[in-house]
């Protein structure tokens, strides 16, 4: 039985904290559009922001988060690597950071696995030691590129962002970043809203007087998974961060383990494929 008081923040292996909770821009246009997104997600409490070079919004989450004169302290921002665009590393990064407008970002990640893997880890471990990204992770990556990644006395990945939800419950990946103390994060946790009016995930959710969105990201927490939804309605992102008023019973987490169909949404998961497990 989980407590009802569930800690809003995870303790990455670096020792800074990293909120359970944060706000997936990707498909949100740079401009007006996501300067709009942003200034609501702020205004009803995300301060977890996962944007990527390959997104094109950097520049926008950066305005809205200097507009907002919150103090930078007070965010998380990550940002990946261009999977595209692997001249210089250095490069890449010291541009996104330029975008964003800030002296450093919370979290840099390698966007998923493609080959110089290492080569482009040495690079991250350089900038994470110089200080302009907190902690320095990876994305879409299995167990054996993890393992790959870090032989040879490699730094182990403070994250692993991958697709996680209900119908792609990753257990074996999940047990072994835990067990390695890395921070397992959620990309599409709400299925793209593709599997949102799942019969099964409305009657859980029914029973909680919840909605369908609020019990999927409560798995994901539930699960220790930091999760990152993504919507452009100030309502929804309302309902995504109200999931801390409840848990779910052990009952209904093994109903909503046993819906795995190993449904990979996202375009790069269906890539990946099985081998990301
Ligand atoms: N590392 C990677 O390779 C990778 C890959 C994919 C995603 N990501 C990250 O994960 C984030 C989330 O993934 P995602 O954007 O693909 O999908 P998602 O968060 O699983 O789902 C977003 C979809 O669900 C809808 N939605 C949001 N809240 C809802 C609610 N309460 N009720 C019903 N529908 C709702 C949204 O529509 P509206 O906008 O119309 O509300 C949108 O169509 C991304 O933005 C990105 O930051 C990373």
């Amino acid at each position: 039985m989980v407590s009802l008081v569930f800690s809003k923040v995870k303790t990455l292996r670096t020792g800074d904290s990293m909120p359970v909770l944060g706000f997936g821009l990707y498909k949100i246009p740079n401009g007006i559009k996501a300067e709009k997104v942003v200034r609501e997600a702020l205004e009803v409490g995300y301060r977890l922001f996962d944007t990527a070079a390959f997104y094109g919004n950097e520049q926008s989450l950066g305005k809205a988060i200097r507009k907002s004169g919150i103090p930078r302290e007070e965010f998380f921002i990550t940002t990946k690597l261009h999977p595209f665009r692997l001249l210089s590393i250095e490069r890449a990064f010291f541009q996104s950071l330029k975008k964003l407008g800030t002296d450093y970002v919370d979290l840099y990640l390698i966007h998923w696995p493609f080959m110089r893997t290492k080569t482009v880890w040495n690079i991250f471990e350089r900038i994470q030691k110089k200080g302009y990204a907190k902690a320095i992770g990876v994305s879409n990556f299995s167990v054996h590129d993890i393992e790959s990644l870090v032989e040879n006395h490699g730094s182990v990945p403070a994250v692993n962002q991958v697709e996680f939800h209900p119908f792609l419950y990753r257990k074996a990946l999940l047990a072994y970043c835990q067990s390695k103390g890395i921070v397992l994060e959620a990309h599409t946790p709400l299925t793209h809203g593709k599997r949102i009016a799942d019969p099964r995930v409305a009657s859980i959710a029914k029973r909680y007087e919840k909605t369908p969105a609020q019990i999927l990201l409560r798995w994901g927490i539930q699960h220790g998974a930091v999760c990152l939804p993504k919507t452009t309605s100030k309502e929804r992102m309302k309902e995504n961060i109200t999931i801390f008023d409840f848990s779910l019973v052990d009952d209904d987490m093994e109903r909503l383990d046993s819906l795995n169909e190993n449904d990979h949404i996202a375009g790069i998961s269906r890539v990946m494929g099985d081998r990301a497990i």
